[in-house]
């Protein structure tokens, strides 16, 4: 272990990417349990913006930053079971603190990474793609012909929605904010675009006869909410997953009468993986899709050092597919 080059990410308040510092890191003893990876590369992901600004509170300030990432098993506490020095591994679920050149992480959030898959793409698109996985299996189960609108279809989980999608056969409406995002969903298997400009509900019901689509899937929450709510079709169901404009509030159940008798989720990944089982399963899951073809689009790469830069890509919505950190 090269403990003189050990640093990590950082924030002591809330705020701008301008709060983020990079600073050494002090290894700690590991507890029982736990296993520290030398990581290879981080996952960036919306989810980080949330706990720097304060929508979402970190367990204390100063914090570490960051859930995902993969790596090489560097030591394990005694009695860890499953893992080994030199293993390959990635994980998605972590506590805050991924952003680092080494994190401790539970044994039972780590998943084995096959040979075949790269650090780069485990960290870009692991997290995003089990969040695909879910939202169309677990959360939700469009069949084969169904249309639904995806929100944010060329960032990092849009990208994957956008070939999952069409590996199934369901019509996935992307909504993007740009045509040169509207060419890149279109190329990973979006059936049809909007831009976030466009009337979203009135088009979408146009693309599909004045019904409306049977599912919405809604990240960007509180600017989209209204239009995704006149989008989804009469018993159809809304998955607000995410706030990248703001937090949906102050909703009326009645509302979703009035819309047509709605279903709404909003699911958080973490509750569909939460014991190892589980994630290891949606992980194979998720690793076998990439084998079939799907490709994690790695839209930017910074070096650990530059993760203030990276968040204000991230945040200006100019970003395509998947941010990764390298240490
Ligand atoms: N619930 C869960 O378990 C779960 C798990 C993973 C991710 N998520 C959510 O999924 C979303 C996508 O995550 P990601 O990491 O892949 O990020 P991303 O989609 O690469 O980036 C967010 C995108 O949101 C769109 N957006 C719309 N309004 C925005 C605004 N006011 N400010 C910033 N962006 C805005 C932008 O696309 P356009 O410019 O095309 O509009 C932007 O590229 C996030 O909201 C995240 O929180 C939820």
């Amino acid at each position: 272990m090269n403990v003189c080059d050990t640093h990590r990410t950082v924030f002591r308040s809330h705020g701008a990417p301008s709060v983020l510092e990079h600073e050494p890191l002090v290894l700690k003893p590991l507890a029982p349990g736990q296993v520290r990876v030398r990581n290879e590369a981080v996952g960036v992901n919306y989810i980080d913006t949330y706990f720097r600004s304060g929508l979402y509170p970190p367990p204390c300030l100063p914090s570490g930053l960051g859930t995902e990432g993969a790596g090489t098993v560097v030591e394990c506490a005694a009695g860890t079971q499953g893992f080994d020095v030199g293993d390959r591994v990635a994980y998605v679920q972590s506590a805050l603190g991924a952003y680092a050149t080494y994190h401790t992480v539970d044994q039972h959030r780590l998943v084995h990474l096959p040979d075949d898959i790269s650090f780069t793409t485990a960290a870009g698109g692991l997290l995003k793609g089990l969040t695909v996985l879910c939202l169309f299996n677990q959360v939700s189960q469009p069949r084969p012909g169904d249309t639904v609108l995806f929100h944010a279809a060329a960032g990092g989980v849009g990208l994957l929605a956008c070939q999952y999608a069409r590996c199934r056969g369901i019509h996935l409406i992307g909504v993007v904010s740009s045509t040169v995002k509207a060419a890149q969903a279109e190329q990973a298997g979006a059936w049809a675009t909007l831009l976030a400009d466009e009337s979203i509900a009135e088009r979408a019901r146009a693309l599909t006869g004045g019904e409306g689509v049977r599912f919405v899937y809604d990240s960007v929450g509180r600017s989209t909410w209204r239009a995704s709510l006149g989008a989804t079709a009469a018993r159809g169901h809304l998955i607000s997953f995410g706030n990248a404009s703001g937090p949906v509030e102050n909703v009326a159940l009645a509302e979703l009468a009035q819309a047509g008798s709605l279903t709404v989720s909003r699911p958080m990944l973490f509750d569909y993986i939460s014991d190892s089982a589980s994630l290891q399963a949606l992980a194979e899951t998720f690793f076998q899709c990439l084998r079939d073809g799907m490709d994690v689009h790695i839209g930017a790469t910074f070096a650990l050092a530059d993760a203030e830069r990276a968040h204000v890509l991230l945040e200006s919505r100019k970003a395509t597919g998947s941010i990764v950190l390298i240490p």
